[in-house]
């Protein structure tokens, strides 16, 4: 592939702004850059007036005016529930009943599983994201569709096989045995992960839908493949909540499942993790798993709010998904207005004791909570996440007067005229968020979308 210079202005994280005195000093922002890619990695970056003359073969994509920010990094979703996003009026576990599962059996098709994947990393691409941890359901078709849907596009994808296998928590057709996951998890995983860009996530799906004798299975499974990723979800509503730990009335807590199978380690990512205690945010850090933060849907299916001051507190990795279908938008920018919201009801509706300067989700920690942060949640940051030299060539392209109102709420600035401007008008779209903001996105350095 012939070298590409993409010329706009370039802002991304070079750290954690809520470990740095100012967090502005987590930004790395220059006004008229350069990103120079080569056979999808980036090869180079910085201003214009350097880099230009180092690649003069280079072809220019002149992007000037606009904003470019790494891809969106989207830890949890279900991509299998695409079409029945925005569904009416229901808590988690009766919404999983009327919506979920019909529309999960479906894919039991190989053919209706393809059409829902290539419809899904369109709209991933129409919104920014370019890596995604998605679950699939139990048939291995969806898991297949998926995997090869991001091989053509060219996305950086983690995925597996889903499990549930407790009697009376999903429809008898849905459910699969402890054995059928493991061997079904098995030769997906010895199919796909480490395939181009695909990486597989073995996904017991919560610990309520789990009898012992599955999580066993999840437990070997990530024995044998300490280098796999491991999804789930843990402590995301009260009534889920209650049914775990009478079901497994030997462990302390709900982590306490997790914990017993041996999943809790690095690479294992919890969804959710709203209701958890100081002592699990503790061992969770201890064991340096992460969890998905997923304001979209804790809102939508009236879950709850997480605590990422908790979470820094015990020095626990998050990153953030849509949790499309539970989440009520495949938008990055989206989910990211939402947990603005929940951390600012925070400071008033909780009356534990709280980090109020955490909480506020200012542009530079929403930034990286969709990019770096989201790439050290998955343990990808050696990959994606910034602008370093190396990594992958996925990025995207703000337009930050997207809208009548974004182009008003500007005062005439550009992104390019100071850091502070280029903030503003990020935070602007995470606010007012309109299509248009996203003007392009560029995957493995070919575009995608725009
Ligand atoms: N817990 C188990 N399955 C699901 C799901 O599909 N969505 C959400 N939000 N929570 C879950
Ligand atoms: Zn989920």
């Amino acid at each position: 592939m012939s070298k590409v210079a993409v010329r706009g202005t370039l802002l991304d994280c070079i750290s954690n702004p809520w470990d740095c005195a100012q967090e502005k000093q987590a930004l790395r922002f220059i006004p008229d850059g350069v990103l120079v890619v080569e056979d999808g990695k980036i090869v180079e970056s910085g201003a214009s007036s350097e880099i230009l003359v180092k690649h003069p073969e280079a072809q220019v994509e002149d992007f000037s005016g606009y904003l470019i920010v790494p891809g969106f990094v989207d830890v949890h979703l279900h991509y299998a529930q695409t079409r029945i996003i925005g569904s009416f009026g229901r808590q988690l576990l009766e919404w999983l009943q009327t919506y979920t599962f019909p529309e999960e059996l479906k894919f039991t098709s190989k053919d209706y599983a393809d059409e829902v994947a290539a419809v899904f990393f369109q709209e991933m691409f129409k919104n920014g994201t370019t890596t995604v941890q998605s679950f699939a359901t139990t048939h291995p078709n969806s898991v297949v569709a998926f995997f090869e849907e991001a091989r053509r596009q060219g996305a950086l994808a983690l995925c597996g096989l889903t499990g549930i296998d407790r009697e009376g928590t999903a429809p008898d057709a849905y459910r699969d045995t402890p054995q059928g996951f493991y061997d079904g998890s098995k030769e997906l995983l010895e199919r796909f992960h480490q395939v181009d860009r695909c990486l597989y996530s073995i996904a017991p799906r919560f610990a309520f839908g789990s009898t012992h004798e599955q999580l066993k299975m999840a437990g070997r499974l990530a024995e044998e493949h300490p280098d796999c990723w491991i999804q789930t979800h843990l402590s995301e509503n009260p009534a889920e909540v209650a049914s775990v730990l009478e079901f497994f009335p030997d462990c302390q807590d709900y982590l306490g499942v997790y914990e017993k199978y041996g999943l809790v380690r690095k690479r294992f990512v919890a969804g959710h993790s709203i209701y958890l205690s100081e002592d699990e945010f503790r061992r969770m850090g201890d064991a340096d798993a992460s969890v998905a933060f997923c304001p979209a849907s804790n809102l939508f299916l009236g879950s709850g709010f997480f605590q990422w001051d908790r979470a820094n507190h015990f020095g626990v990795r998050w990153g953030l998904g849509c949790d499309s279908g539970g989440g009520n938008t495949l938008s990055a920018l989206r989910t990211l207005d939402d947990a603005y919201k929940v951390g600012m009801l925070q400071v008033v509706t909780s009356d534990r004791e709280k980090d109020e300067e955490s909480l506020r989700l200012s542009a530079s920690k929403a930034l990286y909570a969709a990019t770096l942060g989201s790439a050290r949640c998955l343990d990808l940051e050696q990959e994606i996440g910034n602008f370093e030299k190396g990594k992958w060539a996925d990025f995207v392209i703000l337009d930050t007067g997207g809208s009548s109102v974004l182009e008003f709420r500007k005062n005439g600035a550009r992104p390019s005229d100071s850091l502070e401007d280029a903030c503003h008008q990020f935070f602007g779209m995470m606010m007012l968020w309109v299509p248009e903001v996203i003007r392009a996105t560029f995957c493995k350095g070919r575009r995608v979308f725009g």
